[in-house]
């Protein structure tokens, strides 16, 4: 499949324009953005949508999330941009943060899932933001790996995952954030947050006030505020078992083969250690590509060392979470 590398530092136009002709002619792009890598088509043409949805095996039930190069290409696909929103994306955009609006005519249905919003946000990566402008049209991308996998934090994650599916890869290296954006539902009374991500609650909250966090324990199979949130989701192949620093060995003894991300301690020589940071940025940068390299070196069960319960963890822990199930 097509990878052209791309250096963000200093963009190749000619990788650009190339990617830009692939979504015009409606195609599909992986490419980075600050988050995971993301798969694109233009968002206003219902058959390259769909190209995205057969590329992942991803459920039509579930909503893509719509990428524009300014806020003014993001208003343009919501038919209202209300104050909260505007106040937003001052504070946190380009960022990793996703609206949830009312959906413009303009977004074709399948974008959304039949629902009557759409997720928009503004990326901050260079790349991400060359690609847009160099289109005339806004981005849907939902993350660049089979449904239901670990997002993608490199170029070659997207290549392990997708195969040729996409028509083009531009590969910037690894991506800053590493876990995906914060979705933040403004269409409901009180604004919600659909998905934690590395913008807090808290952060939300200084600039609206209120805002709630939906419950991440709906079960699978009922009815969900955001469709895409099945409890199990983000699982690499091999198993993910999370244990307290005390439990690491016993946990470590029910698999064949075990990696054990640890954060605190290093618990035994005899079993594979891959150390985790100690604060939750570093640890989200980082914690895609170990599921990833688990799978990759062949292990069946990775134990991961429980994270902190501070506010600050809480998008980190609520992928632990999924990838356990
Ligand atoms: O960081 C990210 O958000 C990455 C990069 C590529 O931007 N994208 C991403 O997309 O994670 P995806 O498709 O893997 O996740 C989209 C999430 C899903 O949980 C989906 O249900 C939710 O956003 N979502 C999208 N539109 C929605 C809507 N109209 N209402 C409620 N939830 C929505
Ligand atoms: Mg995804």
């Amino acid at each position: 499949m097509p990878v052209r590398k791309v250096d963000p530092a200093n963009i190749d136009a000619a990788a650009i324009t190339e990617a830009a002709a692939i979504i015009t002619r409606g195609g599909l792009v992986a490419f980075p953005t600050e988050t995971v890598y993301g798969l694109g088509a233009d968002a206003t043409s219902a058959t390259a949508v769909q190209g995205i949805f057969n590329a992942k095996g991803r459920p039509s039930y579930n909503p893509l999330i719509v990428h524009a190069a300014d806020v003014t290409a993001a208003s343009r696909c919501v038919t209202s941009w209300p104050a909260m929103a505007r106040e937003l994306a001052e504070r946190f955009w380009p960022g990793p943060l996703t609206m949830v609006l009312p959906k413009s005519p303009s977004i074709p249905d399948i974008v959304t899932a039949g629902l009557p919003t759409v997720g928009v946000r503004v990326p901050n990566h260079p790349v991400a933001l060359a690609l847009l402008r160099a289109v005339s049209v806004p981005i849907a991308a939902p993350s660049a790996n089979r449904s239901m996998h670990v997002s993608p934090t490199t170029g070659d994650h997207v290549a392990g995952s997708l195969g040729g599916a996409p028509d083009l890869i531009l590969d910037a290296g690894p991506v800053a954030v590493g876990i995906e954006s914060t979705v933040l539902d403004l269409s409901a009374t009180v604004p919600t947050v659909l998905r934690p991500g590395m913008i807090s609650a808290d952060e939300l909250r200084a600039v609206l006030g209120r805002v709630e966090v939906a419950s991440s324990h709906v079960p699978d199979g009922v009815a969900r505020p955001s469709p895409g949130m099945m409890d199990r989701h983000y699982s690499p192949e091999a198993r993910v078992v999370l244990a307290n620093s005390h439990s690491l060995v016993e946990a470590a003894s029910a698999g064949h083969r075990v990696v054990v991300l640890a954060r605190t301690v290093v618990p035994d020589r005899s079993i594979t250690v891959w150390r985790m940071p100690e604060n939750a940025p570093e640890y989200a940068r980082l914690l895609y590509g170990m599921l990833h390299r688990a799978d990759a070196e062949g292990f069946d069960t990775v134990v991961v060392e429980e994270v902190p319960p501070d506010a600050g963890w809480d998008a980190v822990r609520d992928r632990l979470r999924r990838a356990s199930r």
